[in-house]
């Protein structure tokens, strides 16, 4: 990462991180980030060691994981972000750290967990490079990056990352393909990979941008509907690809050493 870029973060992260205290204040979007942290947590061996949170903005996804692992530890380069959880989560493991250089020794976690930061950085090969240095042997990274395998959502996105003040224009979506050779680049080998989020992601994922459910008595029960929709619409081979996430695990490639 340039340190421009770590600075341009830091200060987009500073005007968006009273927008992820609304985005996540509501039953309905919690409901489905409750969802989304499951799906991210079922590919983590249970008891496979500390797990880290890389990129855990203000924390609502730390705290999950803390209900596994009490030790958990929530890392990111915005002390914005990070002192919008710190209100809530008095006791959390809370550090300022950039993902290319993590202030943490090597084979420190049994787990590595990343939800949407990857596509925040420059350097996406030092960003995953730092993930498998600070991974134990067998140890699992376990990336969920937005997904710009669907055209109609690639130019979406390319226009709200040029366009919108609330996303930096370096910013960048993946297809899958160039994920895993990301994975596959930072001496990752894969183990699983997963399309996530159709209707459920688009109207409870971002209340602060798509308000409408606010509005509509019951949304908490829609958004469990719109989870079950969600989740059918993923085993359908052919459809699953237009899906807004991807959820990827690897593991260090074992003959490789660790960077
Ligand atoms: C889309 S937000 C997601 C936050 C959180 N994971 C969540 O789901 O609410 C991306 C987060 O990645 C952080 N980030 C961006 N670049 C980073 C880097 N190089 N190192 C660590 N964190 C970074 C941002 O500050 C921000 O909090």
């Amino acid at each position: 990462m340039s340190a421009e870029n770590a600075q341009a973060q830091i200060e987009l992260h500073r005007k968006l991180a009273p927008r992820y205290q609304e985005r996540y204040a509501h039953a309905f979007s919690r409901v489905f980030e409750e969802d989304w942290h499951a799906e991210i947590l079922s590919h983590v061996p249970k008891d496979g060691g500390k797990i880290c949170d890389l990129g855990c903005g203000t924390g609502l996804f730390l705290a999950d994981i803390q209900r596994r692992d009490p030790s958990a530890v929530g890392i990111d380069i915005s002390l914005d972000m990070l002192l919008v959880g710190r209100e809530t989560m008095t006791d959390a493991n809370l550090v300022a750290g950039n993902a290319e250089r993590l202030p943490v020794r090597s084979g420190a976690f049994g787990a590595v967990v990343c939800k949407g930061s990857l596509h925040h950085a420059r350097d996406h090969v030092g960003f995953v490079e730092n993930c498998r240095r600070v991974l134990a042997p067998g140890g699992v990274l376990v990336m969920s990056e937005p997904c710009n395998d669907n055209p109609l959502i690639r130019m979406a996105r390319r226009l709200l990352y040029r366009q919108s003040e609330h996303f930096d224009e370096g910013d960048e979506g993946f297809r899958q393909k160039r994920l895993l050779a990301l994975y596959e680049e930072g001496g990752f080998e894969i183990v699983q990979v997963k399309k996530y989020g159709f209707f459920a992601y688009a109207l409870c994922g971002f209340p602060d941008h798509v308000g409408i459910l606010k509005y509509v008595p019951g949304n908490a029960w829609i958004a469990r509907l719109l989870i079950r929709a969600d989740r059918f619409l993923c085993t359908i081979p052919g459809l699953r690809i237009l899906a807004f996430q991807v959820v990827v695990t690897g593991r260090p490639r074992a003959d490789l050493p660790r960077p």
